[in-house]
């Protein structure tokens, strides 16, 4: 019996132009090149799973438009199921233009557009429809009570809820009292604890306190010093990955949440699923773009290696 996962979440197509720098108001520059590539945080995760093996139902909404026929393609050749999305006229499927400078600094505009009109109906019918879910991830590039409709289908079934609370903001207190585990990057725990008076950064101290405010498991994720795991019991847990050439950042925070929740739904503790997230994570900034750098088969072959045997 093989591990299911469902993500609530968004799609973006990730238009990223490379310039030397970028243009001033009203000036026209000339870029270096050019890639078009899927993005959104929820497809990036559910890419993730996938290729570690997990069967995965994606849960979005798409607009009628060459965008969203293309992310439905790449949703099929990914093997990912997409009975749960659906699609609307009204407004673009999600965009992502993306201008990186030389010496690699990002701007990033994200336009929701179709991934605003996701329903809690949606959600909750999918969680409700897939037998045997074993975990169920959300972010924040959709409305959080189409993600809280879903998480408690989840919680009502048994499977774990994971939510990656990305881009930052504030998380309803709906969506918290359905969530297991929460995972934030650097920026969204600052974000998160700026009113408990820590400010002194992810230490073991921080992640605790703020694991116990609101009533969750945390894994909070740091760039290259890996993660801290917090499971509400144990003490904090830290993870180091291996030091790599970094080419390209862009996409590793969801490369981690994909395989982390997979690890899960594997039955690996979560100190184990948190070291197999950092390999992947550690494993995509060696390659450029979002889900054209998180790693195939051979290279998940060694992350597993990694994760599961710990010296
Ligand atoms: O986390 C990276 C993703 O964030 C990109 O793929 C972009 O689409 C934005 O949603
Ligand atoms: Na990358």
């Amino acid at each position: 019996e093989g591990v299911r996962i469902v993500v609530i979440g968004s799609t973006m197509v990730d238009m990223i132009s490379y310039m030397p720098r970028v243009p001033d108001a009203g000036e026209t520059l000339v870029g270096d090149h050019f890639a078009l590539g899927f993005g959104g945080k929820g497809a990036n995760q559910a890419v993730m799973a996938r290729r570690l093996g997990a069967d995965v139902w994606m849960v979005g909404c798409l607009g009628v438009d060459a965008f969203g026929d293309m992310t439905l393609e790449n949703f099929a050749a990914s093997g990912i199921d997409t009975t749960f999305v659906t699609r609307t006229p009204d407004v673009s499927s999600g965009v992502a233009p993306i201008w990186v400078e030389a010496g690699g600094d990002n701007r990033i505009v994200c336009v929701p557009g179709a991934n605003a009109c996701m329903t809690e109906d949606q959600a909750r019918t999918a969680v409700e429809s897939v037998a045997g879910v074993d975990v169920v991830i959300g972010q924040f590039e959709v409305p959080q009570n189409v993600t809280t409709a879903g998480f408690r289908a989840a919680k009502e079934r048994g499977a774990i809820t994971v939510l990656n609370p990305a881009p930052a903001a504030e998380i309803s207190p709906d969506l918290l009292a359905v969530t297991d585990w929460l995972i934030p990057n650097e920026v969204e725990f600052a974000f998160l604890s700026k009113d408990s008076g820590i400010s002194s950064g992810p230490t073991d101290a921080a992640v605790s306190d703020l694991a116990q405010r609101l009533g969750v498991h945390i894994v909070a994720t740091l760039g290259e010093a890996g993660a801290a795991v917090f499971n509400g019991t144990r003490p904090v847990v830290r993870i180091t990955p291996v030091p790599v050439e970094v080419v390209d950042t862009t996409g590793a925070g969801d490369a981690f949440v994909g395989a982390f929740s997979y690890g899960l739904a594997a039955g690996l503790s979560p100190a184990t699923a948190a070291r197999l997230g950092c390999a992947c994570a550690t494993s995509s900034v060696t390659r450029a773009g979002t889900q054209s750098s998180f790693p195939l088969a051979a290279q998940i072959g060694e992350a597993l290696a990694w994760a599961t045997n710990v010296p």
